[in-house]
C-alpha cells in the first residue's frame, strides 16, 4: 500500500484539510507514514498569510527534497500552493504537485500521474461548490475534533491574501454538519470546534450561525462547542443569544480586531470602527458571563501613525484580552494594501510590535493571576510536554497542567487553578488536592 506523509502549517483549517486529504487518499488505498523518509508521497499543507510562513515552507522543502524517495512524489498543497501555482514548480524543481484548497479531490489522479518522475502539475482552480461532503476526514480518535462548516471568504480586508487563496465563501448544509458531529459523538468525541474563515457569517440558505450553534450544541454527547474565527460584526443578536442559551457553547471567543484605530480599520476595509468593536465586546460580555476574549492584531499597516498605534494599545488595555496574536504587517502580492502609501519602516513596526507584546503579556498575566484559586472544568487532552503532568483546557480555553494518570485523558475533571506562569496554569483536581500533594 502506498504511504503518504502530510506536514501541516498554518491555521486550524489546514489541520482539518489535512484530515480531509488523508480521507481522499485513504479511499485510494493510501496509509499514513510516520516519517517523510518512509513515505511514497510527501505533502506539505501550507499557509500564505504572511511571508514568514512561506519562507519556512521553502526552507522545509529544501530538506524534504533530500529525503524524497526515488520515484516518490513531493507535493505542496494549501494556500501557498494556491497563491504561487505553477510558479512553485519552477522555483523548486523537486516539487511534483501544487494543489490549492479546492483541488484535493483530484490528488489521487495527479499523484498517479506524477509517480516515477511522470507529469508535474498545478491545480489551482476554485470550485465554489466544493465542500468535500462525501469525503470522510481521517482523524485521530480524540475527545476533541475540528469540523469545517464554511470554506472561503467573501470579505475583502485589504491586507489579507485568504480571499485569493481560498476562493469564494460557501457554507455546508446544517444537516450535513449535524450528521458529522453526531457520528463524531458516537465514536467518543465530546468537543467540536467549528471552523470557517468568517465562521459566524455561516449561512446555508436556510440556517444561520445561531441555528448551527443550537443544532450542534443539541447533539447527544457533545459537551463543548467552540468556533473560530468569527468576524466581529457577524455577532448578530441572534448569534449572541444562541451562545448564551446553548450550554455546550464555551465561554471563549477569538475576536480578531486587527487595530484599535478607526482610521486604520477603514484602510483595512474592516466593517467596523473602534466603537463598534467595543460594542460587540460588551454584547458578548453581557450575554456570556466570564467569557474569555482573545484577538489578532497587526502593527505597521501602511499609514499607521504613532497616534493610531496608541489607539491600538489603549483598546487592548480597555478590552483586557486574555491573549492576543500579534503580527507585523506583511505585504501580500496582489492584495489592495500593497497599493497604499506611507509604508511603515520595518524598525518602527518592530518596535511597536515589542511594545504591544509587552502590554498583552502584562494584561494577560494580571488577568490570569486573578484566576488562581478559581475552579474550572478541564477537558484532559493528553500528556503535557514536560514535567509528567496532564494537559487540560478550561472552557475559557486556558491551558492547565494537572497531575494525574493517563486514564484521565479524554475525560473532564473539575480543577482548582493553583498557579500561573502568566499564560498557562498549574491545577489540581478538586477533592484530590491533598492526596496528590501527599
Ligand atoms: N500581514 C500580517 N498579518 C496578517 N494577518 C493576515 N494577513 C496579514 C498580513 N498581510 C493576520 C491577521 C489575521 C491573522 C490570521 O493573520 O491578524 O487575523
Amino acid at each position: 500500500m502506498p504511504r503518504v506523509y502530510i506536514e501541516t502549517y498554518g491555521c486550524q483549517m489546514n489541520v482539518s484539510d489535512s484530515e480531509l486529504i488523508l480521507g481522499v487518499l485513504r479511499r485510494d488505498g493510501y496509509v499514513a507514514a510516520a516519517e517523510p523518509a518512509e513515505a511514497d508521497v510527501v505533502l506539505v499543507n501550507t499557509c500564505a498569510v504572511r511571508d514568514h510562513a512561506e519562507q519556512k515552507v521553502l526552507s522545509r522543502l529544501g530538506e524534504l527534497k533530500q529525503v524524497k524517495r526515488p520515484g516518490g512524489v513531493l507535493g505542496v498543497v494549501g494556500c501557498m500552493a494556491q497563491r504561487l501555482g505553477p510558479r512553485l514548480l519552477e522555483r523548486v524543481p523537486q516539487v511534483d504537485l501544487v494543489v490549492g484548497p479546492d483541488g484535493y479531490r483530484g490528488l489521487p489522479e495527479l499523484i498517479a500521474r506524477a509517480r516515477g518522475g511522470g507529469e508535474r502539475a498545478a491545480d489551482v482552480a476554485f470550485k465554489a461548490w466544493e465542500h468535500y461532503e462525501d469525503v470522510p476526514p481521517v482523524r485521530e480518535t480524540a475527545a476533541s475534533a475540528f469540523v469545517t462548516v464554511q470554506r472561503g471568504c467573501d470579505y475583502r480586508c485589504t491586507f489579507c491574501i485568504v480571499p485569493m487563496t481560498r476562493g469564494p465563501e460557501r457554507s455546508r448544509n446544517l444537516a450535513d454538519v449535524v450528521r458529522e458531529v453526531t457520528d463524531l459523538a458516537r465514536t467518543g468525541t465530546t468537543e467540536v470546534t467549528l471552523l470557517g474563515q468568517t465562521v459566524n457569517s455561516y449561512h446555508d440558505g436556510a440556517h444561520d450561525f445561531a441555528d448551527l450553534l443550537r443544532a450542534v450544541g443539541a447533539v447527544d454527547g457533545i459537551r463543548r462547542v467552540r468556533f473560530t474565527s468569527p468576524y466581529p460584526t457577524d455577532f448578530t443578536d441572534g448569534v449572541v443569544a444562541a451562545m448564551a442559551e446553548t450550554p455546550a457553547v464555551c465561554e471563549h471567543v477569538h475576536l480578531p480586531v486587527q487595530s484599535g484605530s478607526s482610521r486604520v480599520l477603514k484602510r483595512m476595509l474592516r466593517r467596523y470602527d473602534r466603537d463598534r468593536y467595543l460594542d460587540v465586546v460588551a454584547a458578548l460580555r453581557g450575554a456570556v458571563p466570564g467569557i474569555a476574549l482573545t484577538t489578532d492584531i497587526i502593527v505597521g499597516f501602511p499609514g499607521e501613525t504613532e497616534d493610531d498605534f496608541s489607539e491600538t494599545l489603549s483598546l487592548v488595555e480597555q478590552v483586557g484580552f486574555d491573549d492576543a496574536y500579534t503580527f507585523k504587517y506583511s505585504p501580500r502580492e496582489g492584495t489592495p494594501a500593497t497599493r497604499l502609501k506611507d509604508a511603515v519602516p520595518d524598525d518602527v513596526a518592530g518596535e511597536r510590535l515589542e511594545r504591544l507584546i509587552a502590554l498583552v503579556r502584562r494584561l494577560a498575566r494580571q488577568k490570569n493571576v486573578g484566576l488562581v484559586g478559581t475552579t474550572h472544568e478541564v477537558l484532559v487532552e493528553g500528556r503535557a510536554k514536560r514535567g509528567g503532568f496532564l494537559q487540560g483546557r478550561t472552557r475559557t480555553n486556558k491551558v492547565a497542567l494537572v497531575p494525574g494518570p493517563d486514564a484521565w485523558i479524554g475525560d473532564y475533571r473539575s480543577v482548582r487553578l493553583t498557579g500561573t506562569t502568566g499564560s498557562t496554569f498549574t491545577a489540581r483536581v478538586i477533592g484530590q488536592e491533598l492526596a496528590v500533594v501527599g
